[in-house]
């Protein structure tokens, strides 16, 4: 049929059969749908999907942790959610997140692919790569982190060292009203900083303080509603300008600034003589030229710097922040803690990480803090690599998981005051300090956050850097709150605060 039968026929269609396509074309396209999102047999249940958005439209990303562990209540501790036209499970519960994550942790330790994620970094680096490649980086990292001082007297000296800088610009504000997001924020990076590029950025070096207003926006709009649609459909939201598009612009100027440190880096490199991460990373990349599927290039090194400085920095300050509200909110519990370090440590030497099995009472306030701040509150991201079952359900292969850390973190089955904020959480009748298995901020199994170990050292010399020196209290006539902003962290919404020197 030639070209102009075929526009002739068409044009002459009726427009009580345009009615009638398009029609049929809507049946056709709902029964395939209807197809396509059949469950397997013995799949976890879960609430009723609209067609095409599945459930995406009926979530309050506002508070998404929160709607999903009241869900539990209705659909049990393993539920279906259907988003963007892909299933994915939420698990609840101390002892089922375990029985994932641990019990079974060669199933469920891959992360899902994210077409939002390639845009940023190619899924390279370490949080969002698999397989081969992710074993090797993060094998890497654990023991680069670990020979430049994390766990050492080193580390433990640089902290205190930053807390000095801190400490500075706190008597400076001569106990008036401040708020210490970014002052917080340019201090923890500092450390994860000093490690991996080897020098620290001064409080008032707009550069830095650029990129770590990008890194907080970057990650709130990476929680959005508009990055969820922008990963379930890619090549629509492409097409339209708006917060998803955003978010990668951040991401893609952090990029631009490590790729900076590299260079910078390349041009002074002694590979005799490693000053910093950065420097091992060009080693290794040296080394590992026969290996390409390990991921060792230099696309893959500022992956890895992207993952450390969000990861490193954003994570504890947020938990810092919340260390700062509880303490305003609960002036006893401040007291008892700076009881205790008057006790241990008096004013006369800096906290030091060897004060800590002396110090229960603080140690139980830090773990408390932690538990209620709830900073990831829904994990990362998992996805299953074989099919499985859990809880009596059928997982298939390829199904994104999320193991909903509140659920654990707020398990009535595991805590003394689930609800409230209780330091006994943490302590037995004698006032020792004891670890409930549920205390899963860190996450576990194969994925467990690599940088524990750094956290916990950080969060007790700052905490206690900060009440042996200051009293923290809300500006005169307000109230500290409790409310929080949800983005890929859980994090207090912006809030001042005063610190009066204890000693004058
Ligand atoms: C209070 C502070 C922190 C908390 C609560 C925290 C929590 C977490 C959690 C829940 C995960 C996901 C684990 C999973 O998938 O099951 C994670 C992953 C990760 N964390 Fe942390 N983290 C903290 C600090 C840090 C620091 C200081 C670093 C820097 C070294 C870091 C580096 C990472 C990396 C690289 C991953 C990805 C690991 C992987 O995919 O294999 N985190 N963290």
């Amino acid at each position: 049929m030639a070209f102009n039968d075929i526009f002739m026929s068409f044009t002459s269609i009726s427009w009580t059969d345009t009615q009638t396509l398009l029609l049929f074309f809507t049946i056709f396209l709902l029964i395939s749908e209807q197809l396509r999102n059949r469950k397997p047999k013995n799949f976890p249940p879960g609430p009723t999907c609209y067609p095409f958005l599945g459930n995406i439209l009926s979530l309050d990303v506002a508070q998404l942790h929160l709607q999903l562990t009241k869900m539990s209540d209705n659909y049990g501790n393993i539920f279906s959610l259907r988003m963007g036209g892909k299933d994915c499970i939420v698990i609840n519960t101390y002892t089922m997140i375990k029985k994932a994550l641990v019990d079974q942790a060669d199933t469920f330790s891959a992360r899902p692919p994210s077409d939002v994620f390639k845009k940023i970094n190619k899924c390279q680096g370490i949080s969002f790569n698999n397989g081969y490649s992710w074993k090797q980086q993060r094998r890497f990292i654990l023991s680069t982190l670990k020979n430049f001082g994390v766990g050492k007297r080193n580390l433990e000296w640089s902290i205190k060292e930053e807390f000095n800088f801190l400490n500075k610009v706190i008597i400076n504000t001569e106990g008036k009203p401040f708020d210490a997001h970014y002052l917080i924020n340019n201090t923890v990076s500092n450390i994860i900083c000093s490690l991996v590029f080897g020098k620290r950025f001064e409080y008032t070096d707009k550069r830095f303080l650029n990129m770590l207003n990008l890194m907080s926006k970057g990650l709130k709009l990476q929680g959005s509603l508009w990055t969820q649609l922008y990963d379930s459909f890619p090549n629509l939201m492409e097409l339209f300008p708006g917060p998803h598009k955003d978010m990668v612009s951040c991401f893609k100027q952090l990029c631009s600034f490590l790729n900076e440190e590299i260079k910078a880096h390349h041009a002074d490199w002694d590979p005799s003589s490693p000053r910093d991460f950065i420097d091992c990373y060009l080693t290794e990349i040296e080394k590992r030229r026969d290996d390409p599927e390990a991921g060792f290039h230099e696309d893959g090194l500022c992956d890895v710097l992207l993952d450390l400085f969000i990861a490193g920095t954003e994570t504890t300050s947020t938990t810092l922040l919340w260390s700062f509200v509880y303490m305003m909110k609960f002036p006893e519990i401040q007291e008892n803690v700076q009881a205790e370090i008057d006790r241990v440590i008096g004013q006369s030497r800096q906290p030091c990480m060897a004060d800590r099995p002396n110090m229960p009472y603080t140690d139980a306030v830090i773990h408390e803090i932690q538990r209620m701040g709830n900073i990831l509150p829904l994990n990362i991201p998992r996805f299953t690599t074989k099919n499985t079952m859990l809880g009596g359900f059928f997982i298939p292969k390829g199904t994104p998981i999320i193991p909903n850390l509140t659920s654990v973190l707020f398990d009535e089955t595991q805590w003394k005051s689930p609800h409230s904020f209780d330091p006994q959480n943490f302590l037995n009748p004698q006032g020792e300090f004891i670890k409930p298995e549920a205390f899963l901020p860190f996450s576990a199994g194969k994925r467990v956050c690599p940088g524990e170990s750094l956290a916990r050292m950080e969060l007790f010399l700052f905490f206690t850097s900060i009440l042996q020196v200051f009293t923290l209290s809300p500006p005169a006539g307000t109230k500290p709150s409790l409310e929080f902003e949800l983005g890929v962290t859980l994090s207090p919404k912006p809030f001042k605060m005063t610190a009066r020197p204890r000693w004058q």
